[in-house]
């Protein structure tokens, strides 16, 4: 593990955090009163909250199996990882491919505290966990370099975690210096939560996560698909989360009785 100052190991449980507020929703255990109260709120706003939360958890399945599976892919930076959660990325990738390498990233101490979850992987790949902020773009690839070959594609994954970036802090250029990093042949993997379906719900929301101190931006169609410009989106194109190849899932109920508000995509980048 790579990147850990001393106050990186503070736990904060008098506020919530996003990274225990989604375990809490997925039903992990590595939560906090905090964090289960805003969950909870987020329940009463949105009674799918939770399985919104899991279809987000199960796309990251299918679109690493995709990108292992159709498109060859073996090198994974992954930030905003997440607590450890059962199949992890590099569970999956390297279910299909051993030798699939992985790096981690996440700005969570609780993460951090969780990290030796995500270094069990196959013997014949690697898993490597970066304690980072995701606009510290210039530590993250030094230490991605590190352990990736840049000279390979590599799948650039920020699921779920963009809409704690808001547009003034960067995102869209964070993006691109991450993606200018990378060599043709490497994704970009996003999934977003976004208010086009039920705005008045979607604002009730950020404000919820406001009182709890954590900024939330939702974005538009328009401005999730904003982050792919100058790569070639793989069909379906940036879509509802649960009608990304829903082919690929293993069992799970994608389709809810609301829709699930979040966008998901995967873009290429070409010679
Ligand atoms: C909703 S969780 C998503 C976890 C995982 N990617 C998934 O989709 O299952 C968002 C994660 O992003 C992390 N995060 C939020 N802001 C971040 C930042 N500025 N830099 C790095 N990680 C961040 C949180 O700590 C949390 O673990």
């Amino acid at each position: 593990m790579t990147g850990t100052e001393p106050s990186a190991h503070r736990i904060d449980t008098s506020r919530p955090h996003p990274a225990r507020v989604y375990d809490w929703l997925i039903g992990g255990k590595d939560n906090y009163p905090v964090d289960e109260q805003l969950g909870l709120q987020m329940l009463a706003l949105e009674p799918h909250a939770r399985h919104s939360a899991l279809n987000n958890r199960w796309f990251m399945h299918r679109a690493t199996r995709w990108l292992v599976q159709e498109a060859g892919i073996r090198q994974f930076l992954d930030i905003g990882a997440g607590i450890p959660t059962e199949p992890n990325l590099h569970q999956i990738a390297q279910t299909a491919a051993p030798d699939a390498r992985i790096v981690y990233v996440d700005n969570d101490p609780i993460v951090l505290a969780h990290a030796a979850a995500l270094l069990h992987g196959a013997p014949e790949g690697v898993t490597e966990y970066v304690q980072a902020d995701v606009r510290d773009t210039g530590k993250i690839l030094e230490q991605a370099r590190a352990v990736l070959d840049f000279d390979r594609p590599v799948a650039l994954s920020l699921v779920a975690l963009l809409h704690f970036v808001a547009d003034e802090d960067g995102a869209y250029d964070l993006v691109g210096s991450l993606v200018e990093a990378l060599p043709a042949g490497s994704c970009l993997v996003l999934s977003m939560i976004t208010g086009d379906y039920d705005p008045e719900n979607m604002e009730r929301a950020v404000r919820s996560y406001a009182a709890g101190g954590v900024r939330l931006v939702a974005r538009s169609h328009a401005e999730v698909t904003r982050f792919f410009t100058g790569l070639e989106l793989v069909e379906p194109g940036v879509v509802p989360l649960p009608e990304w190849h829903p082919e690929l899932a293993a069992g799970e109920r994608l389709k809810g009785e609301a829709p699930v508000p979040l966008y998901a995509g995967v873009g290429f980048k070409t010679p």
